[in-house]
């Protein structure tokens, strides 16, 4: 079998399509996975209404991969064939996840645990790479803060006492960088959200919600009045305008704001540093602390300290992904949107 389904966005800013798409070989490193299940990111439907990031076209986009090895390239030792695995897609084509069968970076591919689902693990990769390099990785000054990887030997528990920030702790990155924060040690863990989300965002490690509809000035006069020490790292997830400069004003002088858009910050002093994520642990800057963390993430995720997203599966296959995309686009809350390309017509 050399051929397969793939959604193609035909054109930049053009139409999504279901179509056929060659089987890729993995390469020096690489594993060839069969995707069983592939999570939507809200990039995906930014690339096709913004027209960004990608240059050639027809393109695969996705992000999200879990699956089984069906094929394992030259100098592959950690995995085999038949294993259960999740990765972070490269969009563009082989890499990309939107499509039956792609291809993972063997050093940044973990064995999925018995106790999550394919669903489950699809929720993962990206948003766990936003969050993990956003904070963990000393290499990449301007798009991390630079501390020391919470699932490193020494790691856990090395930033206790400090509080931190995460503005929209609901959405798929702010989960992750909330369990990361608590394996840290930080704390309080405060973060914004819709209020009925409180007890799940607790369950994950956050110890304050605040409602996301404060004003500026009320979300800043709670937050000075739980955190005891200054905030030094405050992350915002949903990077509006109006979030990012509210996230500005909170973090100490000598902190960071992590944010994962582009940069609207107003009136900049000296004394606070901003940095930009770039979520993916494939990307050269990002390798090294990717590979580490996908060494460790099986036993995270088996011993339940870093918990998936919910899941709402999509029906369809791979036309699935094309209606979910817009109902990304209007928005979700506390879900990971997910399809099994298995399942195309
Ligand atoms: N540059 C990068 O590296 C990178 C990587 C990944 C994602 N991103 C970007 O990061 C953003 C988040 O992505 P995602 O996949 O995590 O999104 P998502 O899961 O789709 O986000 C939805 C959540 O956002 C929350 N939210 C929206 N507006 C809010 C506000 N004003 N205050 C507090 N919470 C708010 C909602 O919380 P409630 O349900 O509680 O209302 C909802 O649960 C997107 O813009 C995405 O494009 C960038």
């Amino acid at each position: 079998m050399s051929q397969q389904k793939a959604v193609w966005l035909k054109a930049k800013q053009g139409s999504f399509e279901v179509g056929p798409a060659p089987i890729p070989k993995p390469g020096e490193g690489e594993v060839l996975i069969k995707v069983h299940s592939t999570a939507l990111n809200p990039v995906d439907w930014k690339i096709q209404a913004w027209g960004f990031l990608i240059d050639n076209y027809p393109a695969i986009l996705g992000g999200d991969a879990a699956g089984i090895v069906e094929e394992v390239g030259p100098g592959v030792v950690n995995l085999k064939k038949g294993d259960r695995v999740l990765t972070n897609g490269v969009k563009g084509n082989e890499h990309a996840t939107f499509q039956q069968y792609t291809l993972g970076y063997a050093d940044v591919t973990a064995k999925i645990p018995e106790n999550l689902s394919f669903d489950q693990a699809a929720t993962i990769p990206l948003g766990m790479a936003t969050a993990a390099t956003g904070f963990f990785n000393a290499d990449a000054p301007s798009s991390s803060v630079g501390l020391f990887p919470a699932w490193e030997d020494g790691g856990r528990g090395k930033y206790a006492g400090e509080p931190i920030v995460v503005i929209g702790g609901a959405s798929s990155v702010g989960q992750y960088v909330i369990q990361l924060a608590k394996l840290a040690g930080f704390g309080p863990i405060i973060t914004t959200a819709s209020l009925r989300n409180t007890e799940s965002l607790k369950g994950l490690g956050a110890t304050h919600v605040l409602d996301r509809n404060l004003s500026k000035d009320a979300l800043i006069a709670e937050v000075a009045k739980i955190a005891s020490a200054p905030v030094k790292v405050v992350w915002d997830t949903v990077s509006e305008a109006e979030t990012q400069n509210v996230g500005y004003a909170i973090v100490a002088s000598g902190g960071t704001l992590v944010i994962v858009l582009n940069d609207a910050v107003q009136n900049k002093t000296a004394d606070k540093r901003i940095v930009q994520t770039l979520g993916n642990t494939n990307i050269p800057q990002n390798r090294k602390v990717g590979a580490s963390l996908y060494s460790k993430l099986p036993a995270l995720l088996e011993g339940g300290t870093i918990k998936p997203n919910p899941v709402e599966v999509l029906p369809n296959g791979l036309e699935g992904i094309i209606a979910g995309l817009n109902k990304l686009k209007q928005g979700v809350s506390y879900v990971k949107l997910v399809a099994h390309p298995q399942d195309t017509a």
